[in-house]
């Protein structure tokens, strides 16, 4: 038996693979364009797996990725690759749009003509698993309750949309080709082998190097944050036992301002790695000029997977976040590899007036 599995060189993908085979000797083929986000170097350990297979390409590209379908008969395809960052998406969308609708669209044609054919038992197994987000559900209010699979689609970022967009060409191939597709809508993942673009990985390389801790806007904003390997644990339920034709809201129960998630970082690292001038890594706060459109609230009602799928996170936040904080000061090579000239350009592009602003703590 073999898994197809797209973007597995990325954050969640590959944490995704590793987690695999520690219980199962099933094949997966991987397939990834090596975006500035994905890197072989995470899967290192993976290299002379007998079982694990690496193609270098485009999700786009349709006569591969038939190919592959072709030679290695899955009986599952995950697509996790995406362009992911919301900053990025705001500075330029085009990526966005071509991977995430284009190249979703791409995908679930060639799946659908391999499906056709497949004889009627596999036809009944197959799945594919697209990866999607909390973000096409927009903002809630402070007093709202969290999102449920009925919420009403109101993405306000460009990537939002485009996984928006995706998640309704899941759909609509489920409902007009009865192509068997499950999607998943998942909060803020952290852990392990995040591209340091993101929140919390950002925080602590940048407070380990003595540099400002960019907090947008006021940093009341809230997300809820999962634990990595909880969702990994949470997609294998899903790929097993989830009804073809729905959603699943997945989310870790942590609703988090940012300020109060980058305070966490500093006091462990106070405890971990304290500073060598004595001094708190609180000071290194720096509050700089919000996200346009910067969505103020998520959070998400897991009532679906606990109750069908009897899924729950397992990690705490506190826990989860020290064994981050801990697995980034341990890999420092993975570090090294990933702050590359491009990882440079997009910082200083980005923060480029922000390490100027004073501390306004
Ligand atoms: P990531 O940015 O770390 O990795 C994305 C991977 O996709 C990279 O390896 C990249 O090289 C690959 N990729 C990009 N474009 C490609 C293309 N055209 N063809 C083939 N490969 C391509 O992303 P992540 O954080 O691991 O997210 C994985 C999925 O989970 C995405 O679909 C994302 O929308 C979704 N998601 C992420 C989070 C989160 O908090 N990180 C939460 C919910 C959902
Ligand atoms: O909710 C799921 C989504 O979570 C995923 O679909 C996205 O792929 C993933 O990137 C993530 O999106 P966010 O925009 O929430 O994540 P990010 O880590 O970029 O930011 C988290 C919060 O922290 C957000 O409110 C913006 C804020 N932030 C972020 C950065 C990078 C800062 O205050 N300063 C920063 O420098």
């Amino acid at each position: 038996m073999t898994i197809l599995v797209t973007g597995g060189a990325g954050f969640i993908g590959s944490n995704f693979i590793l987690n695999w085979f520690e219980h199962s000797n099933e094949v997966i083929v991987n397939i990834d364009k090596l975006t500035y986000a994905g890197n072989l170097q995470t899967l290192l350990s993976l290299e002379r797996h007998p079982q694990y297979h690496f193609v270098q390409a485009d999700i786009k590209d349709s006569k591969l990725i038939s190919r592959l379908l072709s030679q290695y008969r899955p009986r599952a395809v995950i697509n996790f690759a995406a362009e992911t960052h919301v900053d990025r998406s705001i500075h330029g969308p085009e990526d966005f749009i071509q991977t995430n609708i284009v190249g979703t669209f791409s995908l679930l044609e060639c799946a659908r003509n391999y499906w056709d054919e497949l004889p009627v038992t596999d036809k009944k197994a197959f799945r594919f698993l697209q990866i999607s987000t909390d973000e096409v559900y927009g903002s809630l209010l402070p007093e709202e309750p969290p999102f449920d699979e009925s919420s009403r689609y109101t993405p306000n970022s460009p990537y939002a949309a485009s996984k928006a967009a995706s998640d309704h060409l899941l759909r609509a191939w489920h409902y007009t080709y009865g192509l068997p597709v499950l999607t998943t809508n998942c909060s803020n993942n952290y852990g392990p082998r995040q591209f340091p673009e993101k929140l919390i990985p950002l925080m602590i390389l940048n407070a380990l190097e003595g540099k400002p801790l960019p907090v947008y806007g006021d940093g009341l904003q809230i997300r809820d944050w999962l634990y990595v390997q909880d969702h990994c644990e949470a997609l294998c339920k899903v790929l097993s036992a989830g009804q073809p034709g729905q959603n699943y809201n997945i989310g870790g129960g942590n609703e988090k301002t940012n300020l109060s998630v980058v305070q966490e970082v500093c006091a462990i690292l106070d405890q971990i790695r304290p500073r060598s001038n004595g001094k708190s890594y609180h000071e290194q706060i720096s509050f700089v000029t919000d996200r346009p459109g910067h969505d103020r609230r998520y959070a998400i009602d897991i009532g679906k997977m606990s109750g069908e799928l009897d899924w729950q996170p397992r990690e705490t936040f506190a826990t989860g976040l020290r064994k981050t904080i801990q697995w980034y000061l341990d890999n420092n090579a993975w570090v090294q590899s990933v702050q590359n000239g491009s990882y440079r350009a997009w910082i200083s592009t980005h923060y480029k007036d922000e390490s100027l602003k004073g501390n306004q703590e």
